[in-house]
């Protein structure tokens, strides 16, 4: 995890960056979140993107160790750059899913501390359905063109990033509150709940470079 001397100054940052166009699968994804949730920034519906969040990461991870049983049922070693992109993509896919899922708990964490419970359908088969879909699409793109996945990733964190900077400005009240949960024995505890939500979004803009780092390496340009 990156340190950040000053968050609100990141904050305003990433609002002065411009957010990353999305590919199609994308946009049907976000259109899928609003329709569920509506437009506006809320808990609930950061807790399906973090949910989400994790698929690509799983696909790296699981899809390179399938690699490696490949390359190794053959009778002589596999070359080793392809080993070591192989080692590299579970070394990233296991990082970066651990942070989502203390993303996505302590989200759940403080909506049962408040309250917050949307109903069977909204909250469990919609999301499901949603999951199950980005499970397949996820895991078939990396197994197919992996820089594709990279490239996929980076546009859905830059979204990310940019949508948890929003839920902080437009909760001027969290500026004061502060948040206890057990999840901190795992994530940085933050002095407040503004402050915490600053800090998830500015993991997801980790996890956009990180992935725009690794497109690079895979294709010798950059993502546009
Ligand atoms: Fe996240
Ligand atoms: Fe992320």
């Amino acid at each position: 995890m990156k340190e950040y001397a000053d968050l609100k100054e990141e904050q305003r940052r990433t609002m002065e960056t411009p957010v990353m166009h999305a590919n199609f699968i994308l946009r049907v994804m976000y259109l899928g979140v609003d329709i569920i949730f509506g437009r506006k920034p809320s808990l609930p519906k950061f807790k399906v993107i973090e949910i989400l969040a994790r698929y690509p990461y799983w696909a790296w991870e699981i899809g390179s160790y399938a690699a490696v049983t490949r390359a190794y049922q053959a009778l002589s070693a596999p070359p080793e750059e392809q080993m070591k992109t192989a080692i590299r993509h579970i070394d990233m896919g296991r990082d970066m899913q651990d942070n989502e899922q203390w993303h996505l708990m302590l989200i759940q964490d403080i909506m049962d501390q408040e309250g917050i419970r949307p109903d069977w359908v909204r909250g469990v088969f919609l999301p499901t359905c949603m999951a199950t879909g980005y499970f397949f699409i996820t895991r078939i793109m990396y197994r197919l063109n992996p820089a594709s996945s990279f490239a996929m990733n980076a546009r859905f964190e830059s979204h990310a990033e940019h949508e948890y900077m929003k839920l902080v400005a437009a909760h001027p009240e969290w500026e004061d509150r502060s948040v206890e949960s057990w999840i901190f024995e795992h994530y940085p505890k933050q002095p407040t709940m503004a402050d915490l939500f600053r800090r998830i979004g500015l993991d997801e803009r980790d996890h956009m470079e990180d992935s725009l780092e690794e497109y690079e390496r895979l294709t010798g340009k950059k993502l546009i």
